[in-house]
C-alpha cells in the first residue's frame, strides 16, 4: 500500500492536517472563539468525534475492507496499481462524491439516519470542526469510507491520498467561518470567477445554507444542497440553491439539547429529554386534522406551511420533516389576510384549503 505522492510519504496526512490548522488560526483570529456559543458537549463533539473517526473508526473499515477483500477476492488486490495518478483520481473522486450525495440526502429523508446525522445539525455556528460531527455509527456504515478501503485494496493508494486532500480542502473550507467566498461576491468584476466556481465545487455560502435553520429567511435550506465537494450532483437531482448570502440562525429548529453522549453513541445511549428524536420513547406522529386552520397572515411576512403533516404547530412547519421526503412550501401573502390552510395535506391549492378534506 504506497501512498507516497509527488515523491513524498504520507503527504496527504501533513498536507490535510496543514489544512485543519491554517483554518484553525484563521478562525480563532477572525474572533471564532471569542464570539463562539459553543458549550463544552459540542468541543467533546467535534474534537473527540474527528479524532475518533481518523484515528479509529477510518483505519478499522480500511482493515476490514483488506480483510475481506483478501478473504473473498485475493486476485483483486492492488489489480489496478498500474492506473496512473490522473485515471484513479477522477475515479476515485467521483465515485465518492456521488456516494456522499446520496447518502447525506438519504440521511436526510429516511428516518433511522437522520438520527445519526442529526448532531450534525445542531452546531449552532459554523465552523471547520462541525465537519466532524455526527454520531460515531453514521461513520461506520458512510459508503466513503469504504470506498476508500476499496480503492487502496485496489491499488489506487496514490488517488486516494490527492482525493483526500482536495477533498478536506472543500469540505473543511465550506464549514468554516471563514467566508473566502464573499471576497468574490463583494467585486463585481470576479462574478464570472465565482460563478464558475460555485458551479463545480461547494462554496461556503452554498454549504450555510444547508445549515440555516428555517427556510423562512429565504437563504436556507436544510433539505437542500447536499453535496460534498462537487455541486454537479445538486445541480443534477434538483436540490440546488444558490443564493450567494449567508443564514444569520443556524441548527434545529427545536433542539432538544440532548447530552452528547446521547448524540454520539445513538442508539447505545438513548437520549433522557422528553421529545428528542433520539428517546427511548420517541414516536413521530400524524397531527393532520379533517379541519382547515383558520389563521390571519400578516404581508411581507414569509410563512412555512407543513406538507409533512408531523409538526406540531399545524399547519405551519416546526422541522419535524426531518427524516422524511417531505420540506415545507414558503409562501407569503401581499396584504393582511384571514385564510382557511390545508390541515389534512390533500388540498390541490396549498398551502389554501381547498374543501378536500370534505371528500376523505
Ligand atoms: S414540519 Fe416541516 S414540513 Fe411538516
Amino acid at each position: 500500500m504506497d501512498n507516497t505522492l509527488f515523491g513524498v510519504k504520507d503527504l496527504d496526512i501533513y498536507v490535510v492536517a496543514s489544512i485543519i490548522i491554517v483554518f484553525g488560526i484563521a478562525e480563532v483570529i477572525a474572533g471564532y472563539l471569542h464570539r463562539s456559543k459553543r458549550t463544552k458537549s459540542d468541543w467533546i463533539q467535534e474534537v473527540g468525534g474527528f479524532l475518533v473517526l481518523s484515528q479509529l473508526i477510518k483505519p478499522a473499515i480500511v482493515i476490514a475492507v483488506f480483510f475481506i477483500g483478501k478473504t473473498l477476492l485475493p486476485d483483486y488486490l492492488y489489480v489496478f496499481g498500474d492506473w496512473s495518478l490522473w485515471m484513479m483520481l477522477p475515479f476515485y473522486l467521483l465515485i465518492d462524491d456521488v456516494l456522499q450525495y446520496w447518502y447525506h440526502r438519504s440521511a436526510h429523508e429516511y428516518e433511522w439516519l437522520w438520527k445519526y446525522h442529526r448532531p450534525h445539525h445542531q452546531a449552532e455556528e459554523m465552523g471547520f470542526l462541525v465537519s466532524y460531527r455526527n454520531a460515531a455509527f453514521y461513520y461506520m456504515i458512510m459508503p466513503n469510507i469504504w470506498w476508500v478501503g476499496i480503492v487502496v485494496f485496489l491499488g489506487g493508494a496514490k488517488g486516494v491520498a490527492l482525493g483526500l486532500i482536495l477533498k478536506q480542502l472543500v469540505i473543511i473550507g465550506s464549514h468554516s467561518t471563514i467566508k473566502w467566498d464573499s471576497f468574490f461576491y463583494k467585486h463585481k468584476f470576479l462574478n464570472p470567477v465565482i460563478t464558475l466556481l460555485e458551479r463545480i465545487i461547494i462554496t461556503p455560502a452554498f454549504h450555510h445554507a444547508h445549515h440555516g435553520k428555517s427556510m423562512a429567511d429565504n437563504i436556507s435550506d436544510p433539505n437542500g444542497n447536499y453535496g460534498n465537494m462537487f455541486s454537479l450532483w445538486d445541480q443534477l437531482f434538483g436540490t440546488a440553491k444558490y443564493t450567494r448570502q449567508f443564514p444569520t440562525d443556524y441548527g434545529l429548529v427545536n433542539d432538544p439539547k440532548d447530552k452528547w453522549t446521547a448524540s454520539y453513541f445513538y442508539p447505545v445511549v438513548k437520549s433522557d429529554k422528553s421529545g428528542s428524536e433520539i428517546a427511548a420513547d420517541y414516536k413521530r406522529e400524524n397531527t393532520t386534522t379533517l379541519e382547515p386552520a383558520k389563521v390571519e397572515l400578516e404581508p411581507n411576512t414569509t410563512y412555512l406551511f407543513c406538507q409533512c403533516g408531523y409538526s406540531k404547530n399545524q399547519p405551519f412547519c416546526d422541522g419535524s420533516h426531518q427524516g422524511s421526503k417531505f420540506k415545507p412550501m414558503p409562501f407569503e401573502v401581499k396584504r393582511k389576510t384571514k385564510a382557511r390552510l390545508c390541515n389534512c395535506k390533500h388540498s390541490k391549492t396549498s398551502p389554501f384549503c381547498d374543501d378536500s378534506h370534505l371528500k376523505l
